[in-house]
């Protein structure tokens, strides 16, 4: 089974934390040269063998220029992984204003776009490459604690598909994953906004959170990332247009 990336140059955009980080690391650990993109790298937070570069994905210029420097100083660009994301839950449907619409879906789907299209225009060049978009099981189902996150990652599943026929005929493969419940700063931030609400502690409302999980645990972000690198690898060369769930059972399509 070929997992390797030896040889490939990837890019992973909301690389400093959470999920991001750690596809990072198991990209390094495929043999790939590994760039980071995030709005601000902490001191200590670079993992070895990654080239941090600083953007918010929301800016299309500043993406296209940063391919632009990859392609120069790499030869090219074989993978992009599209993980940054960004919610804002309100305590009411009715609390949504205009900016919280705006962000999300600003940083969620059109900087993802931005950084496809981008991408896709490096990897046609070489002759192909291989994309993955971070969705969520909210982008299927509509079950979320914020509407504007759930209508950004369902179109994270349409451009997945989209693109997926658009790119095909230039050998570049674009799928993504779905993920669930996963422990990450993500959901500390929502069991502290929301956990007092029911007279619960941040850790104890992620805790019944799991509860809706059929394999019984909420996912690490190593559980995601090994999903993303086999998308990522030639090991799914006959694989695209896809988004997979990564959620221990809750949605099963
Ligand atoms: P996180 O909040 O821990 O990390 C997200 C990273 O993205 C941060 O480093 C942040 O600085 C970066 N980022 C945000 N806006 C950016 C921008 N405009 N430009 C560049 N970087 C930006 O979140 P986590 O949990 O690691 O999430 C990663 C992805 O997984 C997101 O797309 C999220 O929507 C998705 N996801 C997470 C789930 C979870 O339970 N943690 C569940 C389903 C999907």
């Amino acid at each position: 089974m070929d997992w390797q990336l030896s040889g490939k140059t990837a890019l992973v955009t909301g690389a400093a934390a959470g999920i991001g980080r750690a596809i990072a690391l198991h990209l390094v650990e495929a043999d790939a040269r590994v760039y980071g993109a995030d709005l601000a790298w902490a001191e200590g937070s670079v993992l070895p063998g990654l080239s941090p570069l600083v953007l918010d994905v929301t800016d299309r210029d500043a993406v296209r220029t940063i391919v632009q420097q990859i392609v120069e100083e790499a030869g090219g660009l074989d993978v992009l992984v599209n993980n940054a994301g960004t919610m804002r839950a309100r305590d009411s449907f009715f609390d949504y204003d205009a900016d919280d619409w705006r962000r999300i879906l600003d940083v969620n789907a059109s900087g993802l776009f931005f950084c496809l299209q981008a991408a896709a225009g490096a990897m046609a060049e070489r002759g192909g490459g291989a994309i993955v978009n971070v969705a969520s099981i909210a982008g299927r189902n509509g079950r979320t604690l914020s509407p504007p996150y759930a209508a950004s990652k369902a179109a994270v599943i349409n451009i997945t598909r989209s693109s997926a026929a658009t790119l095909a005929s230039s050998g570049i493969r674009v799928n993504a994953v779905a993920p669930g419940i996963i422990d990450t700063d993500f959901n500390r931030r929502l069991g502290a906004q929301f956990g007092p609400r029911d007279g619960l502690t941040p850790e104890e409302y992620v805790a019944r959170r799991a509860e809706m999980v059929p394999l019984g645990r909420i996912g690490t972000p190593d559980d995601v990332a090994r999903v993303v690198c086999f998308l990522a690898s030639p090991a799914a060369g006959y694989v695209t247009g896809q988004t997979l769930n990564v959620d221990g059972g809750i949605v099963m399509n």
